[in-house]
């Protein structure tokens, strides 16, 4: 008569705060049948050890070994899943080049749904094999190769958020890779939500539909507020890209004569399941808008690097109370782990920071107080991201899904530098973050599942 599905026994790290990562010491993680955990239980607590008796010796009962730690699963808010088949490539020319000589033509073959199987099938794995277990991805206008990449996530376990993109101003846009028309990129949207919702209704982890306007550049008004009428109709999550780039936020400021945020807004497009991209040119009302709609920012560090020359104030949007979690935009950003974005969103910090230097105040130079700790890119990697979506995810607490990432630092031929046995949790904490490779993530789960393994 035991009453719960899966116990782990093992040391975790999860976030308390955006500041603060709580280290739990040899804790027992009690997970019910429908993967959630149900208890995260301290050795102190008076019935540690009669949990342990009475599970140590069943087979659902797995005691992490010396060395292993656990992780919250990362939650990747930006992925172009058509783009896998380009990651690392074309990252020096700009935004809107990039875009017409490189990525319409790349998104363009996924009306063939074979090539989309292809390289659909191998994102989704390279994803999970890199801890991510959640993740928000723009597919293409096509609205079959869409279902595809959200049936793969289904069937693969991954939690996935999925949207078919849409594009539907001739002007614009290429003829070789638009919608049809205005109403049948709204019609096509319509029948992709309902579709998803249909195969959710099977899938453990998940599967969702997103409502997912490419950017303003690319969307005529009549389809933005369409989209918007849409996302509340259907109380779907909303997606798209918000002043990434000088020209993007250009653009913008030039056709409707404001910023990307209050365009947003006055689409609809602003609501609490919303995640936009970049947000590299925010001003303070746009904050102020993001954090009173429920708004979340995307923060894609790599790819800011190459297409937005651009650093983008977390430290002082956190501060403000946005929600903000982490996004590899690939292949804007040529990584699809969220190690390298975690760290590549401190480096950036810190260069946005630069030389403060009390002693020479004439010299100063960069913004004071930009700088985020690892802690905090942890944070948007997994509760952060979670907050963004509005799902009980990203923390290993109790209620939340049992979404995890095994680390092994004592991999043969691969250890961690960790020498001492009594070494400070947090310590071990940061050489994870910082030194961990797709070989260190031994096992990952997505709501109670295992869905990859290195054993
Ligand atoms: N803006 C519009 N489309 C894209 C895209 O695919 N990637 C990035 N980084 N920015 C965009
Ligand atoms: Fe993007």
């Amino acid at each position: 008569m035991k009453r719960y599905a899966q116990v782990f026994q093992g040391t975790a790290f999860t976030s308390k705060s955006p500041k603060e990562v709580d280290c739990l010491r040899e804790h027992l993680f009690c997970i019910n049948e429908e993967g959630i955990i149900e208890r995260v239980v301290a050795p102190e607590a008076a019935d540690y050890q009669a949990i342990l008796d009475d599970y140590r010796d069943e087979p659902n009962f797995q005691r992490l070994t010396q060395g292993q730690f656990i992780l919250p699963g990362f939650i990747d808010l930006h992925v172009h899943a058509p783009q896998w088949a380009q990651a690392g490539t074309a990252l020096d020319v700009p935004l809107y080049d990039w875009l017409h000589t490189h990525t319409f033509p790349l998104e363009s073959k996924f009306s063939d749904l074979e090539f989309a199987q292809e390289v659909y099938d191998d994102l989704v794995s390279a994803l999970l094999a890199n801890g991510t277990t959640t993740a928000l991805y723009f597919a293409t206008v096509h609205k079959e190769s869409s279902l595809l990449l959200a049936r793969i996530c289904a069937s693969k376990g991954q939690r996935g958020l999925v949207g078919k993109v849409v594009m539907d101003d001739p002007e614009q846009n290429p003829e070789y890779y638009r919608d049809a028309d205005t109403r049948t990129a709204l019609e096509d949207t319509e029948q992709f939500i309902i579709e998803v919702k249909r195969l959710a209704e099977s899938v453990k982890q998940g599967v969702y539909p997103v409502v997912t306007p490419r950017f303003i550049p690319s969307c005529t008004d009549e389809a933005l507020k369409g989209l918007g009428e849409l996302a509340a109709k259907h109380d779907t999550h909303i997606q798209s890209h918000c002043s990434e780039s000088d020209w993007a936020h250009g653009y913008v400021q030039e056709r409707l004569g404001k910023h990307d945020a209050f365009a947003l807004h006055d689409f609809g497009l602003l609501r609490e399941k919303s995640v936009m991209a970049h947000c590299n040119f925010l001003d303070e009302a746009d904050a102020a808008l993001f954090a009173e709609t429920g708004t979340a920012i995307s923060h894609c560090p790599i790819s800011n690097a190459y297409f937005a020359n651009s650093v983008i104030p977390i430290a002082r949007w956190l501060d403000k109370g946005v929600d903000i979690g982490l996004g590899s935009d690939i292949s804007g950003g040529f990584s699809p782990s969220l190690f390298d974005n975690a760290r590549q969103a401190v480096i950036s910090s810190r260069m946005l920071e630069d030389g403060v230097n009390p002693a020479l105040p004439a010299k100063q130079r960069g913004v004071p107080a930009s700088r985020i700790l690892i802690n905090e890119a942890f944070y948007l990697a997994t509760a952060g991201g979670g907050e963004s979506l509005s799902l009980p995810i990203g923390r290993l607490a109790e209620g939340f899904a049992w979404d995890a990432q095994m680390i092994d630092t004592a991999l043969p031929g691969g250890k961690l530098p960790i020498f001492d046995a009594n070494e400070d949790l947090h310590d071990i904490f940061q050489k994870i973050m910082y030194l961990s490779r797709p070989e260190h993530i031994r096992e990952v789960w997505v709501q109670g599942e295992k869905v990859h393994s290195r054993a």
